[in-house]
């Protein structure tokens, strides 16, 4: 697993632009912040917190988290404003989401900054922190390297059809698309989902599609205890 604390520590950060995600802009043009509910929102892997503070100052309350302790101290010393608050911790920590809920989550490389194979996990940390009806909206990899790179991740890509069969099971997608606002290089090598929590009543749907063999396991109630 790659050393995130060391890498703030060094100051080795290429992913940092010093800016909020063009991507998230980029959604936010389309849709305005009617999304997010009025928040609270999520922003696992916040590093150092520029989307947090953006969502901060369209109205939107905002919760950055981040495995790495020096990211958090920097986001929160960079940050004035009261909706934005972050916390060191880990998103994959089964007992994090325990006394949270929230009504949006906001990705953005942070997906594709973990391991391949936790990302069961990661789906599981999505849904147990939303709140029935929530909004899980991210951006994603699709090719993060340049054709014909050797470098083996993070970051990891990510297909269409795998994120749709990840969070399917506790998910409507309701748009994707590849965004027009990116970072130099990126163009057409990122995708947005976004992917709106069922609510209870319509969790029969995973019953039936077990039966069909669309999804491997029953829906896992505890995933929607109140928090
Ligand atoms: C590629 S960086 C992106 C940071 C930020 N989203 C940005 O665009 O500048 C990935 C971030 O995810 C954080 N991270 C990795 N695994 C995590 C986990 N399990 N829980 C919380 N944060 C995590 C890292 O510390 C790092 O800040």
């Amino acid at each position: 697993m790659k050393d995130w604390e060391a890498c703030y520590k060094n100051g080795e950060t290429p992913w940092d632009k010093g800016l909020p995600a063009p991507p998230l802009v980029d959604l936010i043009d389309r849709f305005g912040t009617a999304l997010f509910s009025g928040g609270p929102v999520l922003v696992p892997g916040c590093g150092l917190g520029h989307d947090v503070r953006l969502l901060a100052d369209l109205g939107i309350p905002a919760y950055g988290l981040d495995i790495s302790q020096t990211a958090v101290a920097v986001a929160s010393a960079l940050t004035q404003h009261p909706d934005a608050r972050f916390e060191h911790g880990d998103f994959l920590d089964p007992a994090w989401p325990q006394s949270r809920k929230f009504k949006a989550i906001w990705e953005h490389t942070c997906f594709c900054a973990i391991d391949p194979t936790l990302r069961g996990a990661y789906a599981r940390a999505v849904t147990a922190v939303l709140d029935p009806g929530g909004i899980f909206a991210g951006v994603f990899y699709l090719t993060p390297s340049v054709p014909g790179d050797d470098d083996a991740g993070p970051p990891f890509e990510a297909t269409v059809e795998e994120l749709d069969a990840l969070f399917f099971q506790w998910f409507d997608r309701i748009d994707g698309w590849v965004p027009e606002q990116c970072y130099p290089g990126r163009e057409g090598r990122e995708w947005i989902g976004i992917f709106r929590k069922l609510p209870v009543e319509m969790l029969d749907r995973s019953v039936a599609n077990l039966k069909k063999g669309k999804v491997s396991a029953p829906v896992d109630l505890s995933l929607y205890q109140e928090g």
